[in-house]
């Protein structure tokens, strides 16, 4: 049996002449080395069979605790039919951008679905939400601009932040107050100010309507990343802004989550939507997402709306996880956390490492986190909860979790 995750080890920086005289060759041996020096060299695992609750790796059945698979839509049979159905009308692949001849009645009726749905002049699809929070910042976002991200938001908006012409500075995470000191200090021409409904490695709400009452009062646009909230939060799914109320100016969902599938959409007005079609190069140079996939997630979306009984089961799965931790008194839990992402921030890497080892000799399945994909020293083991598992799963994971705690003293 092959240990999916990193083993301790010390390793040996080997360098040979021919490194050293290639630049090439010692910038991968160099890089490659400082991962695996730190025990946080990141593997792929080939898994044969991926069910949001079950995981075939090496002819071993796990539990998984680590799809984002919430409402367990992946499987859903309708939408596998739907997608069927889609692949013998239009074909496996769009064939070009949507911009060439990619786009099909099947892709504007989900954008008008989607559109109605959260109450937008507009929406547009993507092929992934990475490519989405890449595509506002790099074709809006000039030179005098200034951008304002949340400390902990995702990697695909943060790294084209960085990347851009813009200023760009972030506030200390969820607090209304640093974002208009920052304001207030690197106020540009267009400001944009960045959040997520749900924050992918906490599970946190962000403070939705404090920081879109800055934005308001401070006359910038606002972007809220909901790709873990929508299908879960608010009325029918319609996610994390719909539950405080607030319609940012640019809403970005994701469908690699609860609507089971993967691709993103852009909710925003007529005009910005016209703006990106004609100065977005994700969406004019890109492939568009098959036409069959659009026929999958507008079955999809039928059934996010009619999940109200996937979503309090999901809902009774969190209360059950938090009540079982506290009455064993589970440590490093985020207790701010009420979604189904529901992390264990140990700390260390090491012991972050011991602990998925722990869980995996058990037949549990979790993903540990590390730096840089969280703060250094706050590595997690990030478990996610969904409304497929069942009672019989959690226990087993809280009951391994004592145990494991019960054996090593860690300091919180
Ligand atoms: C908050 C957040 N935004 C964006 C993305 C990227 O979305 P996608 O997987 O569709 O590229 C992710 C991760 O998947 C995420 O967690």
């Amino acid at each position: 049996m092959t240990n999916p995750y990193p083993q301790k080890k010390n390793y040996v920086l080997k360098i040979s002449m021919t490194h050293i005289h290639n630049s090439w060759k010692f910038f991968l041996k160099r890089s490659i080395y400082l991962r695996k020096r730190r025990n946080i060299w990141r593997n792929r695992f080939v898994i044969r069979q991926n069910d949001p609750t079950k995981i075939t790796f090496n002819d071993k059945e796990y539990v998984s605790f680590s799809s984002n698979d919430y409402l367990g839509l992946s499987f859903n049979k309708d939408i596998k039919r739907s997608w069927k159905i889609g692949l013998d009308r239009y074909g496996n692949g769009s064939s070009s951008s949507g911009h060439i001849v990619g786009y099909s009645e099947e892709h504007e009726l989900l954008e008008r679905r989607l559109s109605l749905w959260l109450g937008y002049e507009e929406a547009l699809l993507f092929g992934s939400g990475y490519s989405a929070n890449q595509s506002i910042v790099f074709s809006l976002m000039k030179r005098k601009d200034s951008i304002f991200a949340d400390k902990k938001s995702h990697a695909s908006f943060v790294e084209a932040a960085a990347f851009s012409r813009s200023t760009f500075k972030r506030f200390v995470h969820n607090s209304a107050d640093s974002l208009q000191t920052l304001l207030q200090k690197f106020y540009g021409d267009k400001n944009l100010i960045f959040t997520e409904g749900i924050f992918s490695m906490d599970g946190n709400f962000s403070k939705l309507k404090m920081i879109h009452e800055v934005s308001q009062k401070y006359d910038s646009y606002l972007m809220v990343d909901d790709a873990h909230g929508i299908g879960v939060f608010g009325e029918g799914g319609r996610g994390s802004c719909d539950m405080f109320q607030i319609r940012p100016e640019i809403l970005m969902i994701g469908f690699g989550k609860a609507f089971g599938i993967c691709g993103s959409a852009i909710l925003c007005s007529g005009d910005m939507k016209d703006y990106l079609l004609n100065y977005s190069k994700n969406l004019i140079y890109s492939t568009m997402m098959p036409a069959s996939q659009a026929f999958a997630l507008l079955e999809s979306l039928r059934q996010v709306k009619k999940s109200d009984h996937l979503r309090k089961k999901l809902r009774r799965n969190i209360e059950f996880f938090k009540e079982m931790t506290k009455r064993y008194k589970i440590p490093f839990l985020h207790e701010l956390s009420k979604s189904g992402i529901q992390p264990i921030i140990v700390g260390n890497d090491q012991k972050c490492i011991e602990l998925s080892e722990f869980l995996f000799k058990r037949n549990i399945w979790t993903q540990a986190i590390f730096p840089p994909t969280v703060p250094f020293g706050t590595s997690r083991i990030r478990i996610v909860i969904t409304a497929c598992h069942d009672v019989v799963d959690i226990e087993k994971l809280v009951l391994s979790l004592k145990e494991f705690f019960d054996q090593n003293e860690y300091e919180q």
